[in-house]
């Protein structure tokens, strides 16, 4: 059709210019290309920002009104200006319309923002005028990348390390939770659009967006896109938001549930879906754990605190400088989610070696040590496998998303075959894989520098006072644990009837029950049941906990050492 288009243009300008033949009468064939070039660019291209757009190394372009200059970024060289400048209020006017229109949008002085999909799925924010931007229209374009980036891509990349890619290839499988949190154009979306390869080929993905950005391999795959209010002011007709579209998903009883960013109340129906077995994955757009998690505790997400251990895995992403003096995206903490408030960092990225470390023993593990009854050890080496076989992918140079997503459907059915395959391949290549290879965990193992050239340098043994430190502070942590849970009761805490039948309920249950049923038995209301809990947390008598029950986790409650012994004296 576009083709058409074009000729039809270029047929039509030519007739235009035989029947007005005097104006252009003594162009050359050079200068009626030029002509021709203009009028097409006008037309159906994109005008002055026409060679922007397709330039692929620019991720982002965006004019902040008039006369001044369109800043661009570059993949290479960051953020630079162009010499491209409009001049004319009226004519970036008449610019962002047309932008808008390309998108199916419209913008006026009464609608004077827009945000929408531009033909090959380039993203525009846009303003109109002088309405809310006093130095005149303003846009933004993020560039679509029309192959999204792999997660063997980001390896190559140094964004993320085998070990911890092949961590989050296990725990994908489980459909362990799992937020990815950092600041704007970080690479949050691209990172969760990569790890989701991960997840088993044959599960049920739900996906919701407001605009459509992921793009995942899987053939069960429900996209789901929010539809703006068309109605006027604060009118909500006609609105479909995430929230609606979280709620609609769970109809679907997909095995994953992937917000593309969360920002209000869908963070809440996420977290009920995650509480009921679902996996889920989302960015959240946060600088720190912290603040992350303080967030999604106040309105209008209102997350309450038996539901953040529902989240199992929080990663922090961001555009850092690099020794080399360069920058790049790097993955820069891994938690893994205890409790609330219990928080433990498993990676972390070394800035002055630009390598990732992990810093501790993993939690997760132990879970799915119980969960799949499988050796914790078992589990650690089946992500050196993985981590062997992601290594091969990255010598043999298999990047793209496609041909990735077919060798991870591979490992899936014949793991073993692809494994020795890997494995001889690598050992041909010359690679000494067992020292890069990590297959039990130390307090602190270092692991590939980001810089391919070095990744098979040995793995360098702990430094020894690294090593006593952390493990003299493990354990002081541990005893320390261990007297709170075992702290004598001296003074009987002041609680309620109801706050005690609670705790006979977990006690009758062996000590640990899901919430629905303690909601169930205990008869409370929801808000005083939510009160008798936080109170009971508050006294340290029970915790919460992740109970699998046929395999889905189950949020729950258990008695502490303290709760027992509260009881027992009661
Ligand atoms: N690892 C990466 N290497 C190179 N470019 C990247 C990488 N990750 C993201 N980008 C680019 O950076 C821009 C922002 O990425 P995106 O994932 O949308 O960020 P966020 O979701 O954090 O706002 C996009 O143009 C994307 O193509
Ligand atoms: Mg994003």
């Amino acid at each position: 059709f576009e083709v058409d288009v074009k000729k039809h243009i270029i047929e039509e300008a030519r007739r235009l210019a035989r029947k007005y033949g005097k104006i252009v009468r003594g162009l050359n064939e050079e200068s009626w290309n030029k002509v021709l070039y203009f009028v097409e660019r006008d037309l159906l291209g994109y005008g002055p920002i026409n060679a922007l757009m397709e330039d692929w190394n620019l991720e982002d372009i965006s004019c902040d009104g008039v006369n001044r200059a369109i800043h661009v970024w570059h993949r290479k060289y960051e953020s630079i200006p162009t010499n491209i400048v409009f001049v004319d209020r009226e004519y970036l006017r008449e610019f962002i319309i047309k932008l808008a229109h390309l998108g199916g949008k419209h913008v006026s002085a009464a609608f004077p923002i827009v945000d929408t999909m531009l033909p090959g799925r380039h993203r525009l924010a846009a303003t109109f005028g002088e309405e809310v931007s006093p130095r005149g229209s303003t846009f933004t374009i993020r560039k679509f990348r029309e192959k999204p980036f792999s997660i063997v891509e980001l390896i190559s990349e140094g964004n993320i390390d085998t070990w911890t890619a092949a961590y989050l290839w296990l725990m994908l499988e489980n459909r362990m939770t799992l937020m990815i949190i950092g600041g704007t154009a970080a690479g949050k979306t691209t990172f969760l659009n990569a790890i989701a390869s991960f997840i088993k080929p044959g599960m049920k993905i739900v996906t919701i967006e407001e605009t459509a950005e992921l793009n995942l391999p899987h053939v069960n795959w429900v996209q789901l896109i929010s539809r703006e209010s068309y109605g006027l002011g604060e009118s909500k007709l006609g609105e479909i938001s995430l929230y609606d579209l979280v709620r609609v998903s769970l109809r679907y009883r997909p095995d994953y549930i992937i917000v593309g960013e969360i920002r209000g109340a869908e963070a809440f129906v996420l977290f009920q879906a995650m509480a009921t077995g679902h996996g889920g994955l989302t960015t959240f757009h946060a600088d720190s754990l912290q603040n992350a998690i303080r967030r999604l505790m106040s309105p209008p997400m209102n997350i309450s605190e038996p539901y953040i251990p529902m989240l199992n895995i929080v990663i922090y992403v961001s555009r850092t400088a690099l020794p080399n003096g360069t920058f790049g995206r790097r993955l820069r903490d891994l938690w893994e989610i205890e409790d609330y408030g219990k928080y433990r960092r498993l990676v972390v990225w070394d800035m002055k070696n630009d390598r990732h470390m992990i810093v501790s023993d993993s939690y997760l593990l132990d879970v799915l040590s119980e969960r799949l009854g499988r050796d914790k050890n078992d589990l650690l080496d089946e992500i050196a496998r993985r981590q062997i076989f992601l290594l091969w992918l990255k010598e043999r140079k298999i990047l793209e998303m496609k041909d990735v997503a077919r060798h991870i459907s591979m490992y899936y059915n014949f793991p073993e075959e692809m494994y020795e395959k890997a494995y001889s391949d690598l050992r041909r290549m010359g690679i000494d894989i067992d020292k890069y290879v990590i297959r039990r965990l130390a307090p602190i193992i270092k692991m590939e520098k980001a810089v391919a050239k070095e990744a098979y340098r040995p793995i360098e043994k702990p430094v020894a006072k690294i090593e006593i430190t952390t493990r003299a502070t493990e354990k002081i942590e541990k005893v320390e644990k261990e007297k709170v849970e075992a702290e004598p009761i001296k003074t009987m805490p002041h609680i309620s009837l109801d706050e005690i039948k609670l705790l006979r309920i977990v006690e009758n249950h062996g000590g640990e029950i899901d919430l629905k049923s303690a909601l169930n038995e205990s008869g409370l209301s929801k808000e005083s049941f939510w009160k008798v809990v936080s109170n009971l947390r508050r006294e340290r008598l029970i915790q919460t906990s992740l109970m699998y029950i046929d395999n889905k986790p189950l949020l729950g409650f258990k008695l502490t050492a303290r709760g027992e012994e509260f009881l027992k004296r009661k």
